[in-house]
């Protein structure tokens, strides 16, 4: 990719963070300490076999432990609640990741409330929730829409007082994004309108906009007609359309209409290699401080 492309290298900026992370990692093993990290699958979800698979892939590269615990589709809320309880007890585990989306039997909230705040990696227990809203620092962001904030950092893009539109109203990335765009502080400050199902000219609030992030899981809903000239894009979305001429006879694709967009946008991520590697990045950063933390 060419140094002056207008496309965000998220592949780039997370290989950057891990090198800054293994500085880290390498300081704790000095002290006797592993990172340790947990995963829990339930069911035989296809998207969520490979998410986790990339981040077992990632911590192997980066020196943390991991161990995953696959349970069947089946799985009552009991067990799954108990085998939460077991991993928040073991003591060479400092973080504890349990992939979402949960079979229908199970209810997220209390398991996500299960696991212990200090070693909630994906920053979804309430405590953390609550922190990021207080603008406590002591707590754990939620992986990708701090992955998106980081992007926007490292690639320049001035936060302050930009107009942002947020697409999707999602515990995972939605209202975590507005939370921490709107924060006070030089890498925030921003004015934020999120957008949803309800909203009656999504394409208006689009057209003002100076950042959209895309969450809402809709393939190339934002088309060119609808952004203006010079917008930085930060697409979160992945939706797999068909299409005869791949291999698989289908592909991924974001949010966001990519070829008609990128000529006009300032800064946009492409997907893949956009913010889902970033998604990963702040997993690692999440575990590396939770092992940190547990030195006193
Ligand atoms: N499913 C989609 N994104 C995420 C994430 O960031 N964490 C977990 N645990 N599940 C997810």
């Amino acid at each position: 990719m060419p140094a002056s492309s207008n496309v965000v290298d998220g592949r780039a900026i997370a290989a950057q963070i891990q090198s800054e992370l293994s500085v880290r990692v390498a300081a704790l093993k000095g002290r006797g300490v592993t990172p340790g990290l947990a995963f829990v699958r339930v069911g035989e979800d296809p998207a969520s076999k490979v998410y986790v698979g990339r981040k077992e892939k990632a911590c192997a590269e980066l020196g943390i432990v991991s161990e995953t615990h696959i349970l069947p589709e089946q799985t009552s809320e009991a067990e799954l609640l108990a085998l939460i309880a077991r991993l928040n007890a073991a003591t060479h585990l400092h973080g504890i990741l349990v992939q979402a989306p949960l079979p229908r039997q199970i209810r997220e909230s209390l398991v996500f409330s299960a696991v212990l705040p200090t070693k909630d990696v994906d920053g979804f227990h309430p405590v953390n929730v609550g922190k990021l809203m207080l603008g406590d620092t002591t707590g754990f962001k939620p992986c990708t829409p701090a992955g998106v904030v980081e992007l926007l950092i490292r690639s320049g893009v001035k936060t302050e007082g930009a107009e942002v539109v947020i697409l999707g109203r999602g515990n995972i990335v939605g209202k975590p994004m507005a939370a921490m765009l709107c924060q006070k502080g030089r890498t925030a400050n921003s004015t934020i309108t999120i957008c949803h199902s309800a909203t009656r000219d999504i394409k208006a609030h689009c057209l003002r906009a100076d950042i959209i992030v895309a969450a809402m899981g809709s393939a190339h809903f934002v088309k060119a007609d609808m952004v203006k000239p010079g917008v930085v894009i930060m697409d979160v979305g992945v939706n797999r359309i068909s299409d005869s001429s791949a291999k698989s006879g289908a592909r991924l694709v974001g949010d966001v209409d990519f070829e008609a967009i990128q000529p006009i946008a300032s800064k946009i991520t492409p997907n893949p290699g956009g913010v889902g590697p970033m998604t990963i990045a702040m997993l690692l950063q999440n575990t590396v401080r939770a092992a940190e933390q547990s030195l006193g």
